[in-house]
């Protein structure tokens, strides 16, 4: 515990990067989508010799070029700054071992920016060639931003035995290539690579959409006819390219999908059932409206408000995808390498035989020597003294990456009704964590002294009401 800790009230700091990462997710990938949308589609209206299609493209590529060089840019630095905050132990380690992989991203995103922008202010003022040549630059580096990244983000649920084998050993460069081409990554692009691509033909019907079908009719209904074809790969490709990530990623991170879907009747593991219906629904929803709205016949009666409600379909089948595989990784940050709450795996049985709050800075040097001494009193036989305020800083350190008290996975609603007896049930499971564990696939261990330990029991059964006493008949 050696930097402050991120209170989100309500929503938690785990679920403010969910909120900004899915925003960023939907954005990047619809631009590297549009990357390859923009120069394809100028070839094709150019081989049939269509101007007025050039025109609409010209417009869609404004589209991008703020998409890309705005939203995109600013969510991207939004992720850093809340990772930073809420996870600052695994946002060390990401940039210290990662650094030329950032680097190099960063470089092949300028590139991308400039080719943008080249592209829309260059309409019409080069050979259309040279234009169409440019339109690739942007398509290829846009691509390969998402290679960099897949590497990165696929190596946080799978770093692979290599780099297991050598990490905290000073030595783990060594492993740079098989951390980054780790087991989910060739999956992981392949899926990413399809979402992409749905995602410029989702965007090229919202922009379709506003054609006047009256006066453009022909225009109009070509444009969406084409941009549903972008729809196709995904529909065919996706399941595979699912089953082949899932194949990849360590039994015990799956049987938590499993335990998810098994338990839909029983309302339990509530937030992962509903995200997996969510994303059944949505991405079902998407596919079907896509071809029933967008038919030839319904082409040029097809408005905007058809195209933003696909839209939405899609952003919801993307936001429960991210949530589903940031849900996979719990309950590590880094694959079998680091919480998600900082501790280490390898610092477990340090932490229990030396205790958590040791060394760390948010304890005044008296406190501490306060709590040894009430503790060594303890263990010769005098009564244990209630520490609330010692447990706070457990739960702020391990607990609250998760939970908060109130709103998202909040721990009012867990403890509800439970005694000092009944929270320290779950606790003791929680710090024993044993192989059979009915929290291991989702909760890390609860690391510490036994004295540390109780005094995180005194702080949760301070915060939850206990059950009224009945009132006894006279
Ligand atoms: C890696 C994230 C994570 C961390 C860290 C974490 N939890 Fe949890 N916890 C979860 C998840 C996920 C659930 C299940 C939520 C659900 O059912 O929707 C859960 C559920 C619980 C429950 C309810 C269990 C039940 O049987 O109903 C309790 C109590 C709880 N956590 C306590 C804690 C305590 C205490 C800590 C700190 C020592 C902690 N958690 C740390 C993720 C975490």
């Amino acid at each position: 515990m050696n930097y402050p800790v991120w209170d989100v009230t309500f929503l938690g700091s785990g679920l403010m990067i969910a909120l900004i990462a899915i925003f960023h997710v939907f954005i990047s990938h619809f631009a590297v989508g549009g990357g390859f949308y923009l120069p394809m589609t100028e070839a094709l209206a150019l081989r049939k010799g269509r101007k007025d299609w050039m025109e609409q493209l010209k417009k869609h590529s404004k589209f991008f070029l703020i998409l890309t060089g705005v939203f995109g840019a600013v969510t991207g630095v939004g992720i850093w700054f809340v990772i930073g905050l809420a996870n600052p132990e695994a946002t060390s380690t990401l940039i210290h071992f990662w650094v030329f992989a950032w680097g190099i991203e960063w470089v092949v995103f300028l590139v991308e920016l400039s080719s943008i922008a080249a592209y829309y202010y260059l309409w019409g003022r080069v050979s259309d060639a040279l234009h169409i040549k440019i339109g690739w630059v942007y398509a290829i580096t846009a691509w390969l931003s998402l290679f960099a990244i897949n590497g990165i983000l696929t190596f946080m649920l799978t770093p692979g035995q290599p780099w297991l084998a050598v990490a905290g050993s000073g030595h783990e460069t060594f492993a740079f290539w098989s951390a980054f081409f780790n087991p989910t990554f060739w999956p992981s692009l392949l899926v990413r690579t399809l979402i992409c691509l749905s995602m410029a033909g989702v965007f090229a019907l919202v922009s379709a959409s506003r054609i006047d079908g009256e006066k453009h009719p022909e225009l109009k209904t070509e444009t969406i006819l084409w941009a549903r074809k972008w729809l196709l790969p995904s529909f065919l490709l996706l399941p595979v390219g699912l089953f082949w990530y899932l194949s990849q990623v360590p039994e015990g991170h799956r049987a938590l999908l499993s335990l998810g879907a098994a338990t839909v009747g029983q309302g339990l593991f509530t937030i992962l059932t509903r995200l997996t219906i969510v994303l059944a629904l949505a991405s079902f929803g998407t596919v079907a409206s896509v071809y029933l709205l967008t038919s030839q016949r319904n082409a040029v009666g097809f408005r905007l408000g058809a195209a933003l409600g696909i839209a939405s379909l899609a952003y919801m089948t993307i936001g429960a995808t991210e949530m589903l595989r940031e849900m996979l990784r719990k309950p590590y940050v880094i694959g079998q390498h680091m919480y998600s709450n900082g501790v280490r795996k390898s610092e477990v049985a340090g932490f229990n035989q030396n205790g958590y709050l040791t060394k760390t800075l948010w304890v005044r040097p008296e406190e501490r020597a306060r709590w040894a001494a009430e503790d060594q009193a303890a263990a010769s036989g005098a009564p244990r003294i209630v520490n609330p305020a010692r447990g706070e800083l457990m739960f702020r350190g391990q607990c609250m990456a998760c939970h908060t008290w109130d709103g998202y996975r909040g721990m009012r609603t867990f403890l509800k009704g439970r005694d000092r007896q009944g929270v320290s049930n779950i606790v003791n499971v929680l710090h024993a964590y044993r192989a059979d564990s009915p929290y291991r696939p989702f909760m890390p261990p609860l690391v510490g002294t036994q004295a540390e330990v109780e005094s995180l029991i005194d702080y949760l059964t301070s915060q939850v009401s206990a059950p009224k006493p009945q009132p006894s008949k006279p």
